[in-house]
């Protein structure tokens, strides 16, 4: 379980707590976040599960892997260090805390 803070673009935060074994994007789903719309299902086919994690949280999220490297370029104004595709985040205890921000618009 981890305590997960999103940031919409407008400033508003929401605070949940998400399952150990769901994604950060099915956190924001599962709680009627807006901002993240995730159009794939978590296929990592869409990019629009964008996020910037805070920057004390870039080097302690597991690391990208080519393929959500790959869809991040069609992401709206991705930022090399600190843009993530949600779907592909698995929330586990060790994220406890994370913040993320949502971008602008989802593509
Ligand atoms: S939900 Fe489509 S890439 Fe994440």
């Amino acid at each position: 379980m981890a305590k997960i803070t999103y940031i919409e673009h407008n400033g508003t935060e929401h605070v949940v707590e998400v399952a150990n074994g769901l994604t950060v994007m099915e956190g924001a789903r599962d709680n009627n976040i807006p901002g993240i719309e995730a159009d794939c299902g978590g296929a990592c086919a869409c990019s629009t599960c964008h996020v910037y994690v805070h920057a004390d949280w870039a080097e302690k999220v597991p690391a990208k892997d080519d393929m959500e490297e790959d869809m991040l370029d069609f992401a709206f104004e991705p930022d090399p260090s600190r843009s993530r595709l949600t779907c592909q985040i698995k929330v586990t205890d060790a994220l406890d805390g994370l913040v993320v921000q949502m971008p602008e618009k989802q593509i």
